[in-house]
């Protein structure tokens, strides 16, 4: 068994998103002795931005540019790891009412068609069977559903939708919200994340 784990939080150690991943992971670990964890700090490690010579390097034309040779591997990389994965845990903060770039730039490289989803006559499949993933989401701001602000969310709901159109259709979001309302609300919307992630079962 294989578990990914993935930040984009570029607030290091004082980093929520950060807390509850780790948090998630050793609940799998407790859950599952053995099994094996990839990580991918994506905040520290990005990929670049998709470019036309990226474009033109997936359509067969040879690069000789070893920034974007090194790229290209990062990139396929990136996809074997999810591929071989059975769990994906994704550190997931909100920035600016969506998700943070680097962890747009990891999906830009794994939404492939033919390999994670494909077109049939009767729209998209998502290719990505038998997988579980874990949202760990952190937001200054209070966005679940029913509150004023719930029309901006679009950091969960886009990351399950794009899970959903890959086919992994089983998943679960650990939030911590409300993390800039102040110290009291902070700390308890961590707590309650943590109760969450406790409750976590195989
Ligand atoms: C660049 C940036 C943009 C942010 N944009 C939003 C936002 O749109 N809405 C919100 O509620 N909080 C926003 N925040 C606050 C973060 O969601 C909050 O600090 C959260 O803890 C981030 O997760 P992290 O601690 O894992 O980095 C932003 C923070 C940063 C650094």
């Amino acid at each position: 068994m294989q578990l990914l784990h993935l930040d984009s939080s570029v607030l290091g150690a004082a980093s929520v998103s950060r807390q509850l991943s780790a948090e998630i992971v050793a609940r799998h670990q407790t859950l599952h002795p053995g099994i094996r964890v990839v990580v991918r700090d994506l905040a520290a490690d990005p990929a670049l931005h998709l470019s036309s010579a990226h474009m033109a390097a997936f359509h067969g034309a040879p690069t000789d540019d070893a920034t974007i040779t090194a790229d290209l591997l990062k990139g396929n990389a990136y996809m074997d790891e999810l591929v071989a994965s059975d769990i994906l845990v994704i550190g997931a903060p909100m920035y600016n009412l969506s998700i943070p770039t680097p962890l747009k730039a990891w999906i830009d490289r794994i939404a492939v068609a033919g390999t994670t989803f494909r077109y049939t006559a009767t729209g998209p499949e998502g290719l990505l069977k038998n997988k579980k993933a874990f949202i760990a989401s952190a937001r200054g701001g209070v966005y679940s559903a029913g509150s004023p602000a719930a029309a901006l969310e679009h950091q969960e709901s886009y990351l399950i939708g794009l899970l959903a159109f890959l086919g992994v259709v089983d998943v679960t979001v650990v939030r911590a919200e409300g993390l800039a309302t102040g110290p009291q609300a902070k700390d308890a919307a961590i707590s309650r994340a943590f109760a969450d992630i406790a409750a976590i079962s195989a």
